[in-house]
């Protein structure tokens, strides 16, 4: 491909201030500043991840350059998540893409969160030979705020085949975490003691929803109850049993997710499955994913640092999109909800 183009990745949609630099679609820096001040809040608060994105843009810029060894006027394009997020987050990073495009007189491009999080199979990386997935594949996209199954037929095209009808995955995971009393998010920490724990001990039912679609909201329910019944037998239920609780949560959740994907695979006939989004580092997700590929599914798991919010996945997006000269004006505006795809 005879194109030269340097592109950087403006990532602000929730609580990771992320900045990226690409060169011909390598990813030359990829910097991540997180916001450790909402764990004591059990959650994200807005207010405070605005805040914390106007402090962190301009160090995490300097650095994102510093590593790539570019100057800023050697970028060719900014690309920026529009959303969906969090509005207040969002104006952050679309107010300082829109001052660097009118300061640099580079176009802006924006990109759908969604749409990063499913192109981050396709950071790419100096010297390291990766396999790409191939189009068409199903995405399972699973993070705090999402948990949808697209159909992905080209960087361009996409459409969402089932989405939840309540709970995203990563809320499963987070509100369950804050009834067992750990700090937010608790995605990981359920994920780091399930490791010792025995995933069968405990059965938590799994939702009837019919088609594509999914909801968690129930196994959060019920995981509250199972907690609530026992205490009354057991003051110390949850200290005695919290690895194999743990473990046996998240192993149903686990299974939701491939049993939908499964069904995604029959009922389209597309037999590759990409992992996506926060909740996609989960060990115990991965381990049952991999264990399609004896189904004769190909599945690509990302890379662990590429599944959390990340500007290198926006980076790629906007190499996409200049490739097809989609840039955009500056009066866009960013939207909380999804509304793209
Ligand atoms: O994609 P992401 O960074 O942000 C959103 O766009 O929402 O995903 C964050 C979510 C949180 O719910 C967090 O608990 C979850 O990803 N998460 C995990 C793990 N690592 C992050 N959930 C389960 N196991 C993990 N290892
Ligand atoms: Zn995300």
């Amino acid at each position: 491909m005879n194109i030269n183009v340097t592109i950087l990745g403006i990532e602000t949609s929730c609580d990771d201030t992320s900045i990226a630099i690409s060169e011909n679609n390598i990813l030359l820096s990829n910097v991540i500043a997180n916001q450790d001040i909402h764990k004591k809040y059990g959650g994200v608060v807005p207010e405070l991840a605005s805040r914390s994105h106007q402090t962190n843009i301009i160090p995490v810029l300097k650095e994102a350059l510093y590593l790539a060894k570019k100057d800023i006027k050697e970028i060719d394009a900014i690309a920026f998540t529009l959303g969906p997020g969090l509005l207040g987050s969002l104006l952050v990073g679309t107010s300082f893409a829109k001052g660097l495009s009118i300061a640099l007189n580079k176009p802006l491009i924006e990109i759908n969160h969604i749409q990063g999080h499913v192109l981050s199979h396709y950071v790419v990386e100096p010297a390291k030979e990766k396999e790409l997935p191939p189009f068409p594949h199903l995405c399972l996209l699973i993070s705090g705020g999402h948990t949808q199954l697209i159909t992905v037929n080209s960087p361009y095209e996409m459409y969402i085949i089932g989405t939840t009808i309540d709970d995203a995955a990563g809320e499963a995971f987070d509100k369950g975490a804050k009834m067992l009393k750990f700090d937010y998010p608790g995605g990981p920490i359920i994920d780091n003691i399930a490791r010792n724990g025995n995933a069968y001990k405990f059965n938590f039912p799994k939702p009837n929803v019919k088609g594509l679609d999914f909801s968690f909201s129930g196994i959060k329910t019920s995981l509250l109850y199972f907690i609530r019944d026992n205490l009354k037998n057991n003051a110390n239920f949850i200290e005695e049993n919290l690895y194999d609780i743990c473990a046996s949560y998240q192993r149903v959740i686990a299974e939701i997710l491939v049993e939908k994907a499964v069904l995604a695979v029959k009922q389209t006939g597309i037999n590759t499955i990409t992992l996506s989004g926060g909740v996609s580092a989960n060990s115990e997700i991965r381990k049952q994913f991999l264990f399609l590929k004896e189904k004769n599914i190909n599945v690509f798991l990302p890379e662990i640092k590429f599944t959390t919010d990340n500007a290198a996945m926006i980076a790629v997006a906007g190499f996409y999109k200049y490739l097809k000269s989609a840039f955009c004006n500056l009066n866009v505006s960013p939207y909380a909800k999804f509304n793209l795809l």
